[in-house]
């Protein structure tokens, strides 16, 4: 089966197309992904300080027909090849939402194919097993870590979602992106705080390691960065923050972040019994986070697997993979009618 996958949730238009033959021959399910194309808008949103929602629809009604030309093309695919066709149904953006649902339902009516809407997080929770070396087998944990979300799953088959613990207020990317603004870094943050918390000393700042021990798996991320705040503002009253500062402050807020991060995700694998934790999201592409994670899970004896370091981010693939995986397990799922329907709040945990 061939999908066609298509994000549009926030400030990427993702498009790719997957082949499932190799995943069901038992090989890793990467190969089957036949061709894919991004676009980025974060340079359109970057003086703003953070998306535009409805900067980022405009433009993904611009880029969205010509990103499905260049992955049809790069797949050697022609549109009636494809025999299914997947999407973003939430959460998100409601208006960059509507932008792919109505192009996969306009498609799909047009091709006489089935269509499926796919949950945002499904899409990253699955993507480490599009790995080129996956070797993943269910149940696992899975740690969401997105600009949106933070999130302890517990995954035991496709479609099999409960939440172990989840975010009180802000997500982990949020707090990166918050302490960069502070720290005069552009949005989005996360990869310019993790390069700059890298030249900085780990004991000049101690910062709040939120519900580290609250006996629990949720987290809370707001008074991490009101704590930066509170520092940044207790410094400059004697002088302007010197670069050292800067890069001392990052290291202090990457070394808290990511302390609870792994804290939390030792104590899902420890609670659910399993040995497999899954990491998925833009800040699983964090390298302190990686490098903690790694040491962690040997000392659990447990292994730690993430999507290839282009699929952290979101993009167009994980849907169609996700698509391919749930309509090949339950053809049934494809939607009949052709509203535009999207979900942009949508609990994981209410995906049945
Ligand atoms: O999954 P994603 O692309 O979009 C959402 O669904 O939110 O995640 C974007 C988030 C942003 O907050 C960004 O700052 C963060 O992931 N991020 C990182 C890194 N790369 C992206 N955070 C920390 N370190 C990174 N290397
Ligand atoms: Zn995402």
């Amino acid at each position: 089966m061939r999908v066609l996958g298509i994000e549009t949730s926030c400030d990427e238009t993702g498009v790719a197309i997957v082949d499932t033959a190799p995943w069901e021959a038992g090989q890793p399910a990467g190969k089957g992904l036949l061709g894919q194309a991004l676009y980025s808008q974060i340079a359109m949103h970057v003086d703003y300080g953070g998306v535009v929602p409805e900067l980022a629809s405009r433009d993904h009604i611009k880029r969205v027909i010509p990103l499905i030309n260049q992955s049809l093309k790069e797949s050697n695919s022609t549109l009636s090849e494809i025999d299914a066709i997947a999407y973003t149904q939430g959460p998100g953006l409601a208006g960059a939402l509507l932008v792919g649902a109505s192009v996969a339902k306009g498609l799909a009516l047009a091709l006489d194919k089935p269509v499926l809407g796919i949950h945002h997080l499904e899409g990253h929770l699955l993507s480490p097993l599009l790995a080129d070396d996956a070797n993943i087998q269910f149940p696992f944990v899975a740690l969401l870590v997105s600009g949106g979300h933070t999130q302890l799953m517990e995954v035991t088959g496709v479609g099999e979602y409960a939440i172990l613990g989840e975010t009180l207020d802000d997500a982990a990317g949020e707090a990166f992106d918050k302490t960069a603004k502070l720290l005069g870094l552009s949005y989005p943050g996360g990869p310019a705080v993790s390069a700059l918390a890298k030249l900085g000393q780990s004991d000049h700042y101690q910062f709040p390691r939120p519900m580290k021990h609250s006996g629990d798996l949720d987290f809370s991320f707001a008074g991490l960065k009101t704590s930066v705040l509170t520092q940044v503002k207790k410094l400059q009253l004697n002088s302007p923050l010197t670069k050292a500062d800067h890069a001392d402050i990052a290291r202090g807020f990457v070394d808290a972040i990511v302390e609870v991060l792994v804290s939390k995700s030792i104590q899902a694998l420890k609670k659910s019994g399993m040995k497999t934790l899954v990491v998925a999201g833009g800040v699983g592409a964090n390298e302190q986070l990686r490098q903690a994670l790694a040491i962690a899970c040997e000392k659990e004896g447990a292994t730690v697997h993430y999507p290839p370091l282009h699929l952290c981010t979101d993009n167009g693939a994980m849907i169609a993979f996700a698509g391919a995986m749930r309509l090949k397990k339950n053809p049934q799922l494809a939607q009949k009618h052709w509203g535009f329907d999207v979900r942009p709040r949508w609990p994981l945990d209410q995906l049945l």
